[in-house]
């Protein structure tokens, strides 16, 4: 946030602490501000564990003087959702490069060789305070900064490119600092981030547009006294290197407020005037001005050299939810995103290598153990159906799963070489924080696989993997169960690293991973054709199953929990080997059966099954691959990318998930908050 003119302090601060409070949504665990103090070379640091209002209380409480008055002011906030590090008042952002809060920086997203530099800096005799992968970049910005060339003037403009030349990962970042008052800068790779433009009074003229230029040579600033190049289209435009000062149609300049944030949510209620930075956008704000460099100035007129201020129309629940409609279909089209975000930093492709940084200590006993036992409930159970064959057939170790409560209810004896790993997208199931004591005292490892960080059970396990999948907000489970069965492959493959008759099949797998998030791009495309199959097949019937084999048996149960939790039809998923032994005395003609029939070694037996199906007139909907024409013309097809046969499994959910989600729209029920479930029951 940068304000001209601004008012006073407390103006300041509840701006931000209003912002955070829309961004709570997304999730937090803590939060933080960082605001100019009374001396022009002095920074506060305000930080609070736990919700947007724990750190406005905190705020209150301390000695500040509210009433003071600024001509130009910068601050920043950030709550946060944690990745690395427990929730906790130094992980906490902003993060600082010392205690004097020389450079403060708000973080979004992953630094992925954050070590590297860690190592680095603390070579140099830098001291870290918090575990988090952000605290690096404060740090280094500090180091650049104090082994500058004393002889040139060093822009923080010119800093900032330094430090973010050497960053890895997917992020958004704020800079300050008290060598650089009231300038800010922003800017982002891989994690979203927006410039709010605020003015009082109608603005004569907007962003003037400029030629491209590079850093090497910055044209003049513009002469403000009018529009060089109309915009076409009516939008104003921003070139990069060059913005321009803001004039009132006085010609005099006025007061304006720039807002950076990640969402157009936390600013909507100031402006609805926005401007989304791309890649690599080095975004400076000072005096009333913006201006937008690019990372690297050799970058000739590559990329789109135009930024538009765009207005946004839409109501604030909607802007949280993106362009869609509810949550859960927010979140089922977020997953060629989501499932990189778990991936991220861990996998290898070109070596062929996945390292996961939260078992590495541990890899030698899980090797060792006698069995591993998956403990989980609901769509976090599936997830360990879908991948219990390819973690048995990598690593050798018998694997057994079980539904928390079951587990629980039998008394199931545990070993102390046993590894019982529990899986849960909220970390707080009660049953499945139950299962976990139970094994801990029982003396055996215990790894959780949360998409929650400072949850329960990601502290009360010994080790384990966060999925990395964002907050998810629809009470139907989708891009958590895709992220689960991601992180679990993903944890076989490391185990079996020492097996190298398995190294064929370890980077057949690594190639296709790589893979996904194009081919779930493709199954996303047919979302319309999924419309219309719920509209004209399926929203009439009163009862549905889904029906397969082998690695798609995971598939059957998860889409009919899908059906049934947000579109309360009757659904049931079975395994197709058991079709003679009870559920073919269901099928008749008026019975709809979804068939997964993709290419894998069991094709054949499916095969088999839908031929029982047909011969009782049952017309079945197929899921197959693309280009397979084995299959009678005559059937309905939902056709998804082939891929080996232990991922094929998330190609075939999310189908599922479409037209779950579907028929709950057709319905008119309320998809995100399906009655009588809880997104995390933390009662047994
Ligand atoms: C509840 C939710 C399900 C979820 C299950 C397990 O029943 O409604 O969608 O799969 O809990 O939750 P967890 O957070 O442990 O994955």
């Amino acid at each position: 946030l940068n304000y001209l003119n601004v008012k006073d302090r407390r103006k300041i601060i509840d701006t931000l602490t209003n912002g955070l409070a829309r961004l709570e949504y997304r999730g937090y665990d803590s939060a933080g501000l960082a605001v100019d103090g009374d001396e022009s070379t002095d920074i506060l640091l305000f930080k609070q564990v736990g919700k947007v209002a724990a750190l406005k209380k905190l705020v209150s409480e301390q000695n500040v003087d509210f009433e003071k008055e600024f001509v130009n002011h910068c601050a920043m906030a950030h709550t946060r959702w944690a990745t690395h590090g427990q929730p906790s008042m130094t992980n906490s952002h902003p993060q600082r490069s010392d205690p004097k809060n020389e450079f403060t920086v708000v973080h979004n997203g992953i630094i992925t060789n954050y070590k590297e530099l860690k190592t680095l800096l603390e070579n140099k005799g830098y001291r870290f305070e918090s575990e988090t992968d952000t605290e690096v970049v404060p740090k280094f910005a500090k180091y650049l900064y104090d082994t500058r060339d004393p002889n040139k003037v060093l822009s923080f403009t010119a800093l900032v490119k330094d430090v973010v030349k050497k960053l890895e990962g997917a992020f958004a970042l704020i800079f300050k600092s008290i060598h650089y008052p009231q300038e800010m800068v922003a800017t982002r790779r891989g994690s979203p981030l927006l410039v709010g433009v605020k003015t009082e009074k109608k603005l004569k003229v907007d962003f003037v547009d400029v030629e491209f230029s590079t850093e090497e040579k910055i044209p003049e600033p513009v002469n403000s006294g009018g529009l060089l190049s109309p915009p076409t289209d009516g939008v104003p435009k921003l070139r990069h290197s060059q913005s321009r000062t803001f004039l009132s149609e006085d010609g005099l300049p006025q007061p304006i407020e720039y807002f950076l944030a990640s969402d157009p949510s936390a600013v909507v209620e100031h402006t609805k005037r926005v401007l989304y930075l791309e890649d690599d956008d080095i975004a400076h704000i000072s005096e009333g001005e913006l201006h937008i460099h690019r990372l690297r100035s050799d970058e000739g007129k590559s990329g789109s050299a135009v930024r538009s201020i765009q207005t946004l129309e839409l109501e604030l629940a909607k802007i949280m939810k993106g362009s869609f409609d509810h949550f859960m279909q927010k979140e089922i089209f977020e997953q060629p995103e989501s499932v990189v975000n778990t991936m991220r930093g861990r996998v290898n492709f070109d070596a062929h290598k996945v390292t996961l940084g939260g078992l590495k200590a541990y890899l030698a006993t899980i090797r060792r153990c006698r069995r591993i036992v998956f403990c989980a409930c609901g769509t976090s159970y599936h997830s360990c159906v879908a991948t219990r064959a390819i973690f048995e057939e990598l690593t050798e170790i018998p694997v057994s799963v079980e539904l928390a409560s079951d587990f629980l209810d039998r008394k199931t004896p545990i070993f102390r070489d046993d590894v019982c790993v529990f899986v849960s997208q909220s970390g707080e199931t009660a049953d499945t924080i139950l299962a976990l004591r139970y094994c801990l005292e029982r003396g055996a490892l215990c790894l959780g696989i949360t998409n929650t960080v400072g949850s329960t059970i990601s502290r009360e396990t010994h080790c384990g993997v966060h999925i990395n999948a964002g907050p998810e907000i629809g009470v139907a489970s989708t891009k958590a169960y895709t992220s689960q069965f991601i992180a679990l492959v993903m944890m076989a493959i490391q185990l079996s690293e020492d097996r190298t008759s398995m190294t064929q099949r370890r980077n057949d797998i690594i190639d296709e991973l790589k893979k996904l998030p194009e081919y779930i791009k493709q199954v996303l495309s047919i979302d319309n054709e999924l419309k219309q199959l719920a509209k004209n097949d399926l929203n009439k019937e009163k009862s549905l199953l889904i029906m397969g084999r082998g690695f798609q048996n995971a598939t059957c149960l998860e889409g009919a929990l899908k059906i049934k939790e947000v579109s309360y039809m009757h659904s049931e998923g079975i395994l197709a080997g058991e079709l003679k032994h009870g559920p073919l005395a269901l099928i008749d003609s008026d019975m709809p059966v979804i068939l997964i029939m993709t290419r894998d070694s069991l094709y054949p037996k499916v095969q088999s099954a839908l031929q029982q199906v047909t011969a009782r007139k049952g017309k079945p909907i197929i899921i197959c691959n693309e280009g397979d024409d084995g299959i009678e013309i005559h059937y309905e097809k939902i056709r998804v990318p082939q891929t080996v046969d232990c991922l094929q499994g998330i190609l075939t959910i999310i189908p599922l998930q479409i037209l779950s989600y579907h028929l709950a729209v057709l319905r008119g029920i309320d998809v995100d908050f399906p009655r009588n479930l809880a997104k995390s029951v933390t009662v047994e």
